[in-house]
């Protein structure tokens, strides 16, 4: 295996229950890295002081023109934050949170482990499916998922965000359209397709960053020109028919995650709840693929009736395909 998917390699077994704590902690951090982030950028960085672990932006991997109010790097985070606590849940620790959200702070949320029982008996624990957790592009099924795992997904809304769902097929298509306008404009702008193609990656690609084209569908050969066309050419203007074919007639659902504001802690508390659902759904046998609503949120809240602002539409369902993970930096690289 190349040494930038060496991160996936991680054996929940493999816990250091002889060790001092912060090899303990060190270890849980594996699981953190294995988060979704927006263009496979990591934008953490992890800071261990006795019994804490602080996570912090990396201020080289912020986005300047998908990002400007790092709202993606908080949801970024957020995720990471919750495969940390979902494996210290199952090794048995127990710990406070604190949040810091401030420009002038680079930390983003300081996690403080009080004590720690045993790790529990418990093969069907959510640790289990972060390792296999990633975002699936491909065709989905048309059957829903399970009524049970739909409602388990909604009951996921707290204070300030709301989780809904999307099955309908006049709103469906609706929600379809909003989004695809919402990326044709984002597409139209130059530097964010430049930026974007400084994220993709060949197949054959030893980056610890970005998406290689395989994590698209894209066979090698078309993968070594993907950045160069992406600069010149506005894609998804071009793909539009066949992205609106695979989100109406290949996504049996969507979820959408909605803010009652747009700031700092909802984006990290609504990145909690995507990576909640991603691995919700993965052990339930279905797929999530993740999309950025970057514009025409008030049109997308009129369209699925909400008191909130969408700004996270998740795909969700039974896929044809497992598709490949894409690289990691692996945590040692990330600790100090
Ligand atoms: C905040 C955020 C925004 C994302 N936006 C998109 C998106 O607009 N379109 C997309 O295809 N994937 C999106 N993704 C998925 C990432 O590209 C993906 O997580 C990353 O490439 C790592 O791959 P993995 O999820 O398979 O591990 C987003 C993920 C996050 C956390």
């Amino acid at each position: 295996m190349k040494k930038n998917y060496e991160a996936w390699n991680v054996k929940v077994d493999n816990f250091p229950h002889d060790k001092n704590l912060r090899k303990q902690l060190e270890f849980l951090i594996k699981f953190a890295v294995l988060a979704p982030s927006t263009h496979n950028s990591q934008p953490w960085l992890f800071k261990i002081e006795k019994n804490r672990i602080e996570i912090r932006k990396n201020p080289s991997q912020t986005l300047d023109v998908a990002d400007p109010n790092d709202n993606l790097m908080y949801i970024s985070i957020g995720c990471a934050l919750e495969n940390l606590l979902v494996a210290a849940n199952y090794y048995g620790f127990k710990y406070n949170l604190e949040y810091f959200f401030s420009d002038f702070d680079e930390r983003v949320c300081e996690v403080s482990f009080r004590s720690k029982n045993g790790a529990k008996d418990d093969r069907e624990h959510l640790i289990f499916l972060i390792k296999k957790r990633h975002s699936n592009r491909g065709k989905f099924r048309q059957d829903l998922p399970d009524e049970t795992i739909l409602n388990t997904i909604k009951g996921f809304s707290t204070e300030g965000i709301s989780v809904d769902l999307v099955q309908q097929k006049k709103v469906k298509e609706k929600v379809v359209n909003i989004i695809l306008d919402a990326r044709e404009k984002a597409f139209s702008d130059r530097s964010f397709r430049k930026e974007l193609g400084s994220y993709q990656r060949n197949n054959m690609t030893r980056s610890f960053t970005g998406m290689p084209g395989f994590t698209m569908g894209f066979p090698t050969a078309l993968s070594f020109f993907t950045p160069f066309v992406l600069n010149f050419v506005n894609v998804v203007k071009i793909l539009r028919k066949k992205d609106k074919e695979l989100l109406l007639e290949y996504t049996p659902a969507f979820f959408v995650i909605s803010l009652d504001k747009i700031s700092s802690k909802n984006c990290f508390m609504a990145g909690r709840i995507f990576e909640r659902i991603a691995l919700i759904a993965e052990k339930n046998g279905l797929a999530t693929s993740f999309q950025e609503i970057p514009f025409y949120l008030e049109k997308m809240k009129e369209t699925i009736n909400t008191n909130n602002l969408p700004k996270i539409l998740v795909r969700i369902g039974y896929p044809y395909q497992r598709m490949a993970h894409s690289p990691r930096f692996g945590s040692d690289k990330l600790i100090y």
